[in-house]
């Protein structure tokens, strides 16, 4: 299990890098997105579904806690937890019929809920690096 640094200079390589990414990902797999307000979980989420071929608009899911998109060559199911009160929401809305179902499961703010990521998910920590636009993917 490696960990790769990836340095991102702008949006254009976070595009390339989120397409290239849903182009080639397994359905079944957890993306754990982990970074500060405004560092790109959800615009790098939105390169990743168009990779999947999902043609509909993603927008934050933050006060649903999770969005479905069905236009994919896989399901996709968005989480964003940042406004998770309690752990137990996650099993109110039934998380593991999605972890460890048929989609591709994107989780923001994933550090909030450490606990019940799989071991084999895919885990992107971002960063800000110099300047407005880049950015750091530490990927393990
Ligand atoms: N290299 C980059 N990758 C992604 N976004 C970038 C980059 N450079 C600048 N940005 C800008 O940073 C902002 C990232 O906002 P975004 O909503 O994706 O962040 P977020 O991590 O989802 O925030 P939140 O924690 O509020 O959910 C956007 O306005 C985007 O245009
Ligand atoms: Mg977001």
């Amino acid at each position: 299990m490696g960990t790769s640094i990836i340095k991102i200079k702008n949006e254009h390589e976070t595009e390339a890098f989120g397409r290239k990414l849903g182009a080639s990902v397994k359905a079944g797999t957890v993306i754990a997105l982990i970074g500060d307000l405004g560092t790109g979980k959800t615009t790098l989420t939105k390169y990743i579904a168009a990779g999947l071929g999902v043609t509909e608009q993603i927008t934050s899911p933050t006060f649903t806690i999770i969005k479905e998109y069905r236009t994919g060559r896989c399901p996709l199911f968005h989480f964003d937890v940042y406004r998770i009160g309690d752990i137990d929401e996650m099993y109110e809305l039934g998380y593991e019929e999605y972890f460890f179902g048929d989609g591709v499961c994107i989780v923001e703010w994933a550090d909030l809920i450490e606990e019940l990521i799989p071991e084999d998910a895919l885990t992107i920590r971002i960063t800000r690096g110099e300047g407005e636009e880049e950015r750091i993917y530490e990927v393990t």
